[in-house]
């Protein structure tokens, strides 16, 4: 099943969902509409309760999103850049709460926003022609979309003030040594990767795949304690799950287990 917001291209095959940033004329900036388009998407796929995967990428083979819309800022006052703050912001927490695994397949620029935006995602795959980066600085102004917040977090603060004060472009190999990409392949390699890389999570059983993803993001946010409580919770209720006891009585009789998500 496809569907066609206006900036992004929706593809669903079976449980795993495509999305595409698709402007290539502007390197898929993100703009008000493309902004709107994720905030649609993600609603889409919460609601559908059948995916359990996303992969997210860029059109036109030169960047998967060089950041928000440069030109659509020029003309903002303050407060319409609190109102597309907020809008950024929205969209990509509503990404980054999503249930299923989301995985970015990064060939090009991801830069600002675009940086940002992999920042939400629970794994990163990349081309080594990839480059990274957070250059607002440049512009005389600073990420807008959550870089000041969730690049520190990911890859420590001081990198996170490197990349932040300087602006400097960072390739897919530095970005691999700082834990922000998980895997580099080659472009042609990209998606077939990406795809292969939510099967395998898609073998595993989902309600402990979701669990464990609200744990290990709910417990960033919060102290060790409290994360290892969440963390508690969320193994007595997966003892709750017929795929637990399948899980385990496939291990004793030697086979491969079929998870239902239930
Ligand atoms: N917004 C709007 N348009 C953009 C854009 C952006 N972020 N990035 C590229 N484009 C447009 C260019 O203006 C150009 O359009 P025209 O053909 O109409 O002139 C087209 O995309 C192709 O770009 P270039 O000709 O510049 O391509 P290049 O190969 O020479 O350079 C690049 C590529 C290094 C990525 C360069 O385009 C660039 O530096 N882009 C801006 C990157 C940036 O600063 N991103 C941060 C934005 S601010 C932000 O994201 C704030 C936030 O956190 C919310």
């Amino acid at each position: 099943m496809s569907m066609e917001f206006k900036n992004l291209l929706f593809e669903k095959r079976g449980p795993i969902v495509i999305l595409t940033f698709n402007r290539p004329q502007a390197l898929n900036a993100l703009n008000e509409e493309t902004l709107r388009d994720l905030l649609h998407a993600c609603r889409q796929i919460r609601e559908d309760r059948e995916i359990r995967a996303v992969v997210l990428t860029g059109a036109g083979g030169k960047a998967f999103v060089a950041g928000a819309d440069i030109k659509a800022m020029g003309e903002m006052a303050p407060l319409d850049a609190l109102r597309f703050a907020r809008l950024g912001h929205r969209a990509f927490a509503m990404l980054e709460k999503l249930d299923p695994v989301v995985i970015a397949a990064v060939d090009g620029y991801a830069l600002g926003g675009g940086c940002e935006l992999v920042l939400c995602c629970d794994l990163i795959l990349a081309t080594p022609e990839s480059k990274f980066g957070q250059p607002e600085v440049n512009l005389g102004i600073i990420p807008g979309f959550g870089g000041t917040q969730r690049l520190g977090r990911l890859i420590g603060r001081n990198r996170a003030k490197d990349l932040i004060f300087t602006g400097r472009q960072i390739a897919a190999q530095e970005a691999y040594e700082y834990g922000l990409v998980q895997k580099i392949v080659s472009k042609e390699e990209l998606m077939k990767e990406a795809l292969q890389w939510a099967e395998q999570i898609l073998s595993k059983g989902p309600i402990a795949i979701e669990l464990s993803k609200k744990a290990i993001n709910n417990g960033m946010e919060t102290d060790l304690h409290t994360g290892c409580e969440l963390e508690r919770n969320a193994f007595a209720t997966v003892f709750a799950t017929e795929d637990r006891k399948e899980g385990v009585q496939a291990f004793l009789e030697k086979r491969k287990p079929h998870f239902k998500g239930r």
